[in-house]
């Protein structure tokens, strides 16, 4: 069957073809969902660190596959960045392919924003900032992971922190955070959800709610933050000395690339 009809004069899509927008609206809802999802389960893991040190140890070696592994296994860690960066890059695909293209489109867009002077018009400009900001640091900071994997632990994170890394931390964390609150909205709202968006009443209850997680998430990841920066003052961290829980003896790597150390019985960190 030809791809193409004719309505009048004008040349059209066949029918058939005109359902992959929506496909790809649909992939780039699923694939934002994911994210979303992926992005809070993690700061709750980053945030263990504020449950103590051997929590935040726990967890590490929960994603290095505690489980089933007797040794740390960080090519999981680098496995798990892989597998986002590419839910990532297909979702960043997906939305730049609706992004108004060059200066008269973009114009036509924001003269017609400030006119309507609606909320839900603005938030969508807050999501092209804030995914365009993600386009660089999150793809910095999962390059980071991926090539460094054994560079996670209560020491290790806060050393990173410490020297600089909050900067980047910051940025990620405003982003990320506005970005995933504004996106869930919108999916809610574009495929109307458990009659969330049914009344103007309940649409508005609904952008408070999504406000109010925004805010929670934010306070966690500053809170979180300022705990590594404190650790990140530790002796021990700034010379170097990686995490091992109490009454372990093992001999582990340093943070840097220098001779292995030696820990005692005690938990005690042996640099040498
Ligand atoms: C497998 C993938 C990922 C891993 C293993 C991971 C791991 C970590 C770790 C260990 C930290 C603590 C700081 C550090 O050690 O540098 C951190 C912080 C952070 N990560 Fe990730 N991350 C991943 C993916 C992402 C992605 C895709 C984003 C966002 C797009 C993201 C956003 C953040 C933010 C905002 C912080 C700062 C948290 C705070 O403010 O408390 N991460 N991440």
């Amino acid at each position: 069957m030809s791809r193409l009809d004719t309505v009048g004069d004008t040349l059209v899509l066949a029918p058939g073809d005109r359902r992959w927008p929506a496909w790809l609206d649909l992939l780039q809802g699923l694939s934002g969902l994911l994210l979303v999802l992926f992005m809070w389960a993690h700061l709750f893991a980053v945030s263990s660190i504020l449950l103590g040190k051997p929590a935040m140890y726990r967890v590490t070696r929960f994603f290095e596959g505690s489980l089933f592994f007797d040794t740390p296994q960080p090519w999981l860690v680098s496995l798990v960045a892989l597998f986002i960066f590419v839910i990532f890059v297909l979702h960043t695909l997906l939305a730049l392919r609706k992004l108004p293209s060059g200066y008269r489109q973009w114009r036509a867009w924001l003269v017609h924003m400030g006119g309507m002077r609606h909320e839900e018009t603005s938030l969508w400009l807050v999501q092209v900032i804030t995914g365009l900001v993600l386009m660089f640091f999150a793809t910095a900071h999962l390059l980071e992971l991926f090539l460094h994997p054994s560079n996670i632990g209560p020491h290790a994170s806060a050393a990173r922190i410490a020297s600089g890394g909050w900067v980047l931390g910051l940025v990620l964390l405003l982003s990320v955070e506005v970005h995933a609150g504004i996106g869930l909205y919108r999916l809610i709202v574009k495929w109307g959800w458990f009659g969330l968006v049914d009344t103007a009443a309940r649409r508005r209850r609904l952008r408070r709610f999504v406000y109010a997680l925004v805010a929670f998430f934010l306070l966690l990841g500053v809170t979180t933050q300022m705990a590594y920066l404190r650790i990140g003052k530790e002796s021990a961290v700034r010379d170097g000395l990686r995490y091992v829980p109490p009454g372990s003896a093992q001999i582990v790597p340093p943070l840097s690339d220098e001779a292995p150390l030696r820990i005692s019985q005690t938990g005690e960190e042996v640099k040498r």
